[in-house]
C-alpha cells in the first residue's frame, strides 16, 4: 500500500484586491483624466480581482474624490478604501458606505505608508471610528505590523480583519524571520477570530510563501501590478499575480 500523506490544513480560497492607487499616479503626473483608475479597476475585475483597493490621501497626491465616488458606483466587485483615522475621511465614508474601510497611518513626508498603525497612540478615537464605520456597515480592517500586541490590540478595539504589513519581508528579500513572523502574527489573529489580510511590497517573485499561510485570506497588491502592466498589459499583469498567488497557496507553508 502507498503511504497516504497526512492531510494537509485546509486553505480557503484567497482573494486578490488590486489597489489602483497609481494608475492614478499616472494621471496626477499631467493633471489630466487619462488614465482612468476606475477604467483600471474594472479591467482588473474581468481579469479576476475579487475586489478594489484605493488610498484617498489628505493630500490627494493620487486618488482624487471622484474617483473613489465613481469606484463605489461602478466596479462590480468591493471596494476597499484605505483612509487614515480622520473627521474628513470619517465623513467620507459614510457617506460611500464602501464595502470594507482599512485604517492606515498616514504622514505627508512618506512616500507610501511606511509602517503599521501605532495603536498605543489614541485608542479611544480609534474604538470611536470602528464603531462609526461598523454602524454605516462597513466591514473594518486595521493596518498594522505582524506583531502579537499589535494584533491583540486590534481585537481589543473591534476591529473586524487586521491587514498584516509585508513591507519588512518584501523590503529584506523575503528573510525567513519576517515570513516567519507575518506566519505568526496571522495564526494569532485567525484563532482570535480576526479575519486576516497582508499587504505592501508584494509582486510575483515574492508573493508565493505569503499567499501559503493558510489563515490569510485577503491580499492587497498595487505597485508591482500597475508596473509589471507598462508592459505586458493590466489584465496579464493581473493574471500573473493571480498565477503566483494560487502557486503559492497549493504549496504554501
Ligand atoms: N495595503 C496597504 C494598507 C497599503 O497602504 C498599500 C500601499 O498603498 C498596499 C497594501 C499596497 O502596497 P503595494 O502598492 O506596495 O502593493
Amino acid at each position: 500500500m502507498p503511504a497516504t500523506r497526512p492531510a494537509e490544513p485546509l486553505r480557503p480560497y484567497q482573494r486578490l484586491y488590486v489597489n489602483i492607487d497609481h494608475v492614478a499616479t499616472l494621471r496626477q503626473a499631467r493633471r489630466g483624466d487619462e488614465p482612468d483608475p476606475v477604467a483600471a479597476a474594472l479591467v482588473c475585475e474581468q481579469a479576476g480581482a475579487d475586489g478594489i483597493t484605493a488610498h484617498l490621501r489628505e493630500d490627494r497626491r493620487h486618488v482624487q474624490d471622484d474617483d473613489v465616488a465613481r469606484i463605489t458606483v461602478t466596479i462590480g466587485t468591493v471596494f476597499n478604501f484605505e483612509m487614515a483615522c480622520t473627521a474628513e475621511m470619517l465623513d467620507i465614508a459614510e457617506r460611500l458606505r464602501p464595502h470594507q474601510v482599512t485604517l492606515v497611518p498616514e504622514r505627508r513626508e512618506e512616500i507610501t505608508t511606511e509602517g503599521g498603525l501605532d495603536l498605543t497612540r489614541h485608542p479611544a478615537e480609534t474604538r470611536a471610528a470602528l464603531e462609526r464605520l461598523a454602524a454605516a456597515g462597513i466591514r473594518t480592517s486595521l493596518f498594522i505590523d505582524p506583531e502579537p500586541d499589535a494584533v491583540r490590540r486590534s481585537l481589543d478595539l473591534g476591529a473586524a480583519a487586521v491587514e498584516l504589513h509585508t513591507g519588512r519581508y518584501a523590503h529584506s528579500s523575503g528573510a525567513p524571520d519576517t515570513l516567519a513572523a507575518l506566519a505568526r502574527a496571522a495564526e494569532i489573529g485567525a484563532a482570535s477570530g480576526l479575519a486576516i489580510h497582508a499587504g505592501h511590497g508584494l509582486t510575483v517573485h515574492n508573493v508565493a510563501p505569503v499567499a501559503g499561510i493558510a489563515a490569510v485570506e485577503e491580499l492587497n497588491i498595487g505597485h508591482s501590478i500597475v508596473s509589471r502592466a507598462v508592459f505586458v498589459g493590466l489584465r496579464e499583469a493581473v493574471l500573473e499575480i493571480r498565477a503566483a498567488m494560487v502557486a503559492g497557496r497549493a504549496g504554501g507553508s
